[in-house]
């Protein structure tokens, strides 16, 4: 199976508007199986769209090394595709041109116009090719979004607050969605996400980070069958470690069989 990723005492600093040093990322070393689903959790400013960032190859580490599948990144690639939290899609573009832009631009359409079908289809899109951005909801376009990020096969998915705008409900169906595409097409996922409930229902893994430098704090490994059940005492376990872990826990009743 491909789609490893291994982070190797990676730092990242920037350089704020006043010229100081800005340390994003500290120390960070993480190994991620191919075909696992790994959400980040953490403060705001933590540095996860830095770490999602350096894993697409959009930016560099100042010190350390992240590898995909033993390769070195040095560069965005194809084998990575990247869902932002914003859908950026072109509104002067149908959902079908959108979709197809990618492979456009790298001269592959032709072969795989029928892939773009199938994606519209695994996203639940059909019947709105000829549609424009504005004229679909919040949630449609992310899942066109999701199309989009998809369509050219990568290995690995990197989602960066993929379904922050959506109302809850809309949330969980994409969420369930999410969940079917990486299981059929067995890739490796990496989320960020700020809700804890999202992180625990999807991952295998939920790296805890901490602010300032950002650093990983735990993994929290859930070990718990698919499709999970939000409801589920043991559920709750885990998203109740979570918050504990980024300093949340102190409203929540501790379960018995925790103690
Ligand atoms: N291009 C940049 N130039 C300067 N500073 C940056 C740059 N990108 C990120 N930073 C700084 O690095 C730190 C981490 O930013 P990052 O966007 O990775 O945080 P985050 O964990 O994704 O936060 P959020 O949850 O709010 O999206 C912040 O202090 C931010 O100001
Ligand atoms: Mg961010």
């Amino acid at each position: 199976m491909v789609g490893s990723i291994r982070i190797q005492e990676v730092e990242k600093k920037f350089v704020n508007g006043s010229g100081e040093n800005v340390q994003a990322l500290f120390d960070v070393s993480l190994d991620i199986k191919p075909g696992s689903f790994v959400s980040v959790i953490g403060p705001s400013g933590c540095g996860k769209s830095t770490l999602l960032r350096l894993i697409s190859g959009l930016s560099q580490p100042d010190k350390g090394h992240i590898f995909l599948d033993n390769m070195q990144i040095t560069a965005p690639g194809a084998d990575r595709g990247f869902m932002f939290q914003e859908h950026n899609l072109f509104p002067w573009l149908t959902i079908y041109d959108n979709i197809a832009f990618g492979l456009r631009a790298r001269k592959l359409y032709k072969e795989n116009k029928e892939k773009v079908t199938g994606i519209l289809h695994l996203v639940g899109l059909d019947g709105f090719e000829s549609y424009y951005p504005h004229q679909l909801s919040g949630g449609m376009c992310q899942r066109a979004s999701l199309a989009r990020a998809l369509v050219g096969n990568p290995k690995v998915l990197l989602l960066d607050e993929p379904l922050g705008a959506l109302d809850a409900f809309t949330r969980m169906n994409i969420q369930d969605e999410i969940q079917r595409i990486w299981k059929e097409e067995h890739m490796t996922m990496v989320m960020v996400t700020h809700d804890v409930d999202e992180a625990v229902y999807l991952s295998d893994t939920i790296v805890v980070m901490t602010a300032r430098p950002g650093r990983i704090v735990k993994l929290v490994h859930v070990d718990l069958p698919r499709p999970r059940d939000r409801s589920a005492e043991n559920f709750f376990r885990y998203s109740s470690e979570v918050l504990r872990l980024l300093h949340y826990g102190g409203t929540i009743t501790e379960p018995e069989f925790y103690l």
